[in-house]
């Protein structure tokens, strides 16, 4: 176990990547790094993770910050529950701990927004405290160096992977170690075929002696993604355009334009409007097709605009927003043909 460890470490200090977030021993930084890496890339956060913390650049200052413009600093990133959460329990540790983060992983998990993995992550990079940091990379590296050949998140094989994980932080540098593994799993252990030509650990490693590492870890397959069909309405009145802030899970609290589910002649169309949204609408036009990947849907959109008299009210629930304060609304990836037609005349 020490020597892979070691081993690891060593490879680390020779080719760690340098990150905006490495280098701090600073709670605060770190949650809002692990918070922004879940499910994303590393080059994505990069364009998000400055500017959040120049907009919010202590706890104290996110925990008081209105909901909205957390929102607003997100935009884009999607998984918008991960900006909530966060945002929520920024709030809960000002109420409880006086704005400091405790260092008690146990205790970092009751906090919203902080599950396993973020509790280790936090706790070994900015407390160092050897625990370790299980995700997808852990998973994927672990089970190749083992060779563990049973389904990774099937429970028995899922407890196997958390206690080796554990066996193998060392007791020095163990926020570092953490982020070798991270590091490991995104550039040479990657998923699909690993670089084992430039692997560390390959000497150590069970499937690169087997020649299996590209089946491991074993997954459970995805389902296929549902194809849902939308009908998105860019309702024009004067110079605003009807939006509501959504409730649903998906996308909670960002603002979209009205969708109907399915695909309507133009006829349809127009009496759904008047029907649903009480509005008499002209100039009817299909600006074209969109779609946006989540990760278990699909919308598969047409975008139509529609003119409404300058003077209409929002039907309840709806809001008509003038169109030059549409930029400081969060609003979804989603919906961003949606808005290019509404800058432009057309998707893109
Ligand atoms: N993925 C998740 N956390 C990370 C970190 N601290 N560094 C690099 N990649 C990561």
């Amino acid at each position: 176990m020490e020597q892979i460890s070691s081993a690891l470490l060593a490879w680390y200090d020779r080719c760690a990547r340098d990150l905006p977030w490495r280098g701090f021993h600073d709670a605060y930084r770190t949650w809002v790094s692990e918070a922004m890496l879940q499910q994303t890339r590393v080059e994505t956060v990069l364009s998000y993770y400055e500017r959040f913390l120049s907009r919010f650049p202590d706890l104290a200052s996110l925990a008081a910050a209105p909901e909205e413009d957390v929102l607003k600093a997100w935009e884009g990133l999607g998984y918008y529950s991960r900006a909530r959460n966060l945002w929520k329990g920024a709030q809960q540790v000002v109420l409880e701990y006086g704005g400091i983060l405790p260092h008690d992983p146990d205790k970092m998990r009751k906090i919203s927004g902080i599950g396993p993995y973020t509790a280790g992550a936090i706790a070994s990079i900015a407390y160092d405290i050897p625990v370790p940091a299980v995700d997808g990379n852990v998973i994927r590296v672990l089970s190749r160096i083992f060779g563990i050949r049973t389904e990774a998140l099937e429970p028995n094989t899922r407890r196997r992977i958390e206690s080796l994980a554990a066996s193998l932080v060392p007791a020095e540098r163990p926020g570092d170690y953490n982020q070798a593994v991270m590091d490991l799993g995104a550039t040479v252990c990657v998923p699909g075929t690993p670089d084992c030509g430039r692997c560390p650990l390959s000497a150590f490693c069970d499937a690169s002696h087997a020649g299996d590492a590209a089946d491991l870890p074993i997954l459970p397959k995805a389902k296929p993604q549902k194809v849902i069909p939308y009908t998105v309405l860019l309702i024009r009145s004067g110079g605003r355009v009807l939006m509501r802030q959504r409730t649903e899970t998906l996308l909670n609290g960002l603002w979209c334009f009205p969708m109907l589910e399915g695909t309507f002649s133009d006829d349809t169309l127009l009496q759904h409007v008047r029907r649903m949204l009480q509005l008499s609408c002209t100039d009817l036009r299909a600006v074209g097709p969109a779609r946006h990947v989540f990760t278990h849907r699909i919308w598969q959109m047409q975008l139509y605009t529609m003119s409404a008299e300058a003077s209409a009210s929002a039907p309840a629930g709806y809001e008509f927003i003038a169109l030059d304060q549409l930029a400081s609304l969060p609003v979804p990836v989603a919906m961003n043909a949606a808005v290019s037609v509404l800058r432009q005349g057309s998707p893109e």
